[in-house]
């Protein structure tokens, strides 16, 4: 088979059989530290590739975009062929690991709310932490992907979350990548396994790469253990969230907007002498009943021509944030 890409733990192959799929191969080697740590771990690959499959299986159940399109034989899985978005989006919901080295804050602070970050996926400066203007400047992805990588990161903590909830496990923190397919579909790619998220049990005992990273276990007999215990959770028993998109409806600039003359008026009458100019337009808060996809995008835009604005006065924003 035709290699396109070797990471550190995978390989990812050429499909024969169609030019849109991609075969991901997950291999028994472990990294960490910034590749300062490595060792083989027979079996592990095979463990991952089946976490992966259950995770990528429950997700798309829930309605969220993803590569993943069906396994095969051996550690592989045939996916979706994309182009990966140069940033790796962290979600966190107790501190650990680099988090807590960065601030100083003690392992096992719970957030009040999940924390997004991102990192440029780049080895050679070590996966720096970047903010999203800087990510906006050196136009890595759109403000707009920034919001829509955000809310799915979200979708994915709340469902993965739950699920282990069930088993008595809290999901602490875990790394996400995306990818635009050729048919412009964001989709969440890569892998979701224990290599790329920390999961603990009641104890706070981990059940992921920390046991290889802190050295503090069998790491073979950890990843099956998760494993077992995915197997035996009811994903079906995991009630969907409803997710709420604001569309904001503006007049065009231009148009007169006798609503907002008005207004100016009436608040330079109340002696506010600061008020220069208003501009009255429109806020539908939008309640959907699935994961944010690029497909409810579309629909999104096509209601706000089809209704919710007037295309020839009125310019529409779909607010993710
Ligand atoms: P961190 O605390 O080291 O920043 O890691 C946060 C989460 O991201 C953790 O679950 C491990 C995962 N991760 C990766 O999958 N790959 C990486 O290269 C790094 C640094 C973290
Ligand atoms: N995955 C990174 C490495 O291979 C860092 C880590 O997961 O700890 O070094």
């Amino acid at each position: 088979m035709n290699l396109i890409y070797e990471g550190k733990a995978k390989r990812v192959f050429k499909d024969p059989n169609s030019k849109d799929r991609v075969i991901i191969e997950f291999s028994d080697s472990a990294t960490a530290g910034d590749g300062a740590k490595k060792d083989t771990f027979p079996g592990k690959g095979a463990i991952a590739c089946d976490i992966s499959e259950i995770l990528f299986s429950y997700l798309e159940g829930k309605g969220i975009d993803t590569h993943y399109v069906k396994r095969l034989k051996g550690p592989q899985l045939l996916c979706k062929k994309v182009s990966i978005f140069p940033v790796e989006v962290v979600c966190r919901n107790i501190a650990a690991g680099s988090f807590c080295k960065r601030y100083g804050i003690e392992r096992g602070t719970v957030f009040e709310k999940p924390l997004v970050e991102f990192f440029l996926k780049d080895d050679s400066l070590h996966d720096p932490l970047i903010t999203m203007g800087a990510i906006t400047r050196i136009k890595l992805v759109t403000r707009d992907i920034i919001q829509f990588l955000i809310r799915v990161t979200l979708s994915v903590n709340y469902y993965l979350s739950e699920l282990l909830k069930q088993q008595n496990l809290t999901l602490v923190d875990f790394k996400l990548e995306f990818g635009k397919t050729e048919d412009e579909t964001i989709v969440l790619a890569d892998e979701l396994s224990p290599d790329s998220m920390r999961i603990w049990d009641s104890k706070s005992v981990s059940l992921d790469k920390d046991v290889f990273r802190e050295e503090k276990g069998d790491l073979v007999s950890t990843y099956k253990m998760l494993l077992d215990t995915l197997r035996a959770a009811s994903p079906e028993d995991v009630d969907i969230a409803k997710e709420v998109v604001q569309v904001i409806v503006e007049p065009k600039s231009g148009i007169k907007n006798p609503p907002g003359e008005v207004t100016k008026k009436a608040l330079v009458r109340l002696g506010f002498a600061e008020v220069d100019d208003v501009r009255v337009g429109k806020v539908f808060n939008i309640v959907l009943k699935k994961p944010i996809t690029t497909e409810i995008l579309n629909h999104l835009n096509i209601m706000n021509v089809k209704l919710l604005s007037n295309p020839i006065s009125e310019k529409h924003k779909v607010r993710l944030e």
